[in-house]
């Protein structure tokens, strides 16, 4: 099915919520990252001032600096209207109020807006929509992140989790996941299964995250390679 740009709501989160969100140490910093479903947040842009190693993956990267612009300007308000009329579904530790979370969210999209047409050139921002297999050899990367995309998104059905997954753990050392609860804020109903079906062949955790903003969502699927030579 094509990927429409009317049908995505960009939202886009900074280094720093990166960090907190997969507590990324120094050595997971300094090794070489891919982020599925990266979207407009600016932990690429970031990073790469700091002079790190990050390829970002997502569809909306097929659209024009010009087009994403507008669709963010187009749809920030709704975003932050729903959210102030929804305040008490969040937790304000991270983030104090919506201005904040306004400030922050928009800062980071400006960010990216601004670093996206040379990462494309740099081939640090590549259009990807995921299951579909990727370019990249066996075990390329050291670490493959999703944040607020795989788990949370849990409609795209197990299959297509089990596919992705998959896809990241076949040219990934370390694969985390955040958060592990669906768009209701409840745990996510696939959780489970995509454990069970992973657990036999490679180290599956679920381990503690510094960052929490929706309700109890302070937790990461962690999937690493048993061997890896
Ligand atoms: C809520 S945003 C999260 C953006 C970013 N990871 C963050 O945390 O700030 C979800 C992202 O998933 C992307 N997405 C949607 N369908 C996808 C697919 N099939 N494969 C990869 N990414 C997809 C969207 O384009 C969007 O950028």
């Amino acid at each position: 099915m094509a990927f429409e740009l009317k049908s995505v709501v960009p939202w886009g989160r900074s280094l720093e919520e990166y960090i907190k969100i997969f507590k990324l140490t120094d050595s997971d910093l300094n090794s070489s990252i891919i982020s599925f479903g990266d979207g407009p947040a600016s932990f690429n842009s970031e990073m790469t001032k700091f002079d790190k190693k990050v390829v970002s993956l997502d569809p909306i990267y097929q659209f024009t600096k010009a087009q994403l612009k507008q669709r963010i300007d187009e749809t920030k308000e709704t975003v932050i209207k729903q959210t102030r009329a929804n305040q008490e579904n969040f937790v304000w530790k991270n983030i104090k109020n919506v201005d904040e979370l306004e400030q922050i969210r928009m800062s980071a999209m400006a960010n990216f807006i601004d670093d996206f047409e040379i990462g494309k050139e740099q081939q640090r921002y590549i259009y990807h929509q995921l299951p579909t297999p990727t370019k990249y050899e066996a075990l390329e990367f050291d670490l493959g992140l999703s944040s607020h995309f795989l788990i949370l998104y849990s409609q795209l059905g197990l299959d297509f989790h089990i596919q992705s997954i998959s896809e990241m753990l076949r040219i990934c050392k370390e694969i985390r996941i955040f958060p592990i609860l669906n768009l209701n804020a409840v745990k996510s109903e696939i959780l489970e299964d995509i454990i069970n079906h992973f657990n036999s062949d490679f180290i599956v955790t679920l381990e503690s995250s510094d960052y929490e903003f929706q309700k109890n969502g302070n937790e990461t699927l962690v999937i690493k390679q048993k061997k890896i030579n």
